[in-house]
């Protein structure tokens, strides 16, 4: 089961990620985190240059590229053997992030972002997507050290926008694969209500194995 979290700055992923990650490891499941970019040795090369507050003459389409060869080199060393094995797999971002970024955020045309993600990750796509939704300005607000900031949190608070509608617009075409949950609520309520999402997601998951299994 590959499962993406997605949202805005200080929507919490890291935080909801470690404590999802940590409850299903004590319930035996077997769990891969990751981060996007990164996770390789060359994602985490090419983290360094897209994140850096230093890089600052990159085009849109530029950064896209590679966002997708971060990602592409992911899925082929990691993800894809990981699922192979039957591990859960927690993404802090995804594909989607690319699609809400330098889609929605940038203006790069989502039918060019059609055509790299099905050349570079091809049907290797989360079961289930949580949305983090918050509020931009919220979620700025909680980055209080200043060397926590990316090269793309400086962007100003219309970017940032932009990128919230894309993720609502995506979770509103997709409403199976997709849950909203707001982030903006005390991160118990949040930890406890993307639980309940991800157990009831693993015993279906368990469910349809077991019927295809019976059919064979
Ligand atoms: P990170 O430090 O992991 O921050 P966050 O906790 O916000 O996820 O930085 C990832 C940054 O890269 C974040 O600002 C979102 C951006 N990003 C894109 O613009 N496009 C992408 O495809 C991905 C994966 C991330």
């Amino acid at each position: 089961m590959y499962i993406a979290f997605e949202g805005g700055e200080g929507s919490g992923k890291g935080c909801i990620i470690k404590f999802v990650a940590n409850t299903l490891k004590k319930k035996s499941y077997k769990v891969l985190s990751i981060i996007e970019p990164g996770g390789t040795e060359v994602g985490n090369a090419i983290r360094e240059i897209l994140l850096n507050k230093k890089t600052l003459k990159i085009s849109g389409m530029t950064e896209t590229l590679l966002f997708f060869a971060a990602r592409a080199q992911l899925i082929q060393d990691v993800v894809k053997p990981s699922l192979e094995r039957d591990e859960i797999v927690l993404t802090d971002r995804c594909y989607l992030s690319s699609y809400a970024y330098q889609g929605y955020g940038r203006g790069v045309r989502l039918h060019d972002l059609d055509f790299l993600t099905n050349i570079s990750i091809g049907n290797v796509l989360p079961n289930l997507v949580i949305l983090l939704d918050v509020e931009p300005k919220l979620g700025l607000s909680r980055k209080h050290n200043q060397n926590e900031i990316n090269r793309l949190e400086l962007e100003k608070i219309e970017f940032h926008e932009r990128v919230r509608e894309g993720y609502l617009e995506m979770s509103k075409q997709d409403p199976k694969r997709w849950k909203v949950i707001d982030a903006s609520q005390p991160i118990e309520d949040v930890q406890n209500q993307v639980l309940s999402i991800i157990m009831k997601a693993l015993d279906k998951n368990k469910n349809n194995n077991k019927e295809t299994k019976s059919e064979q």
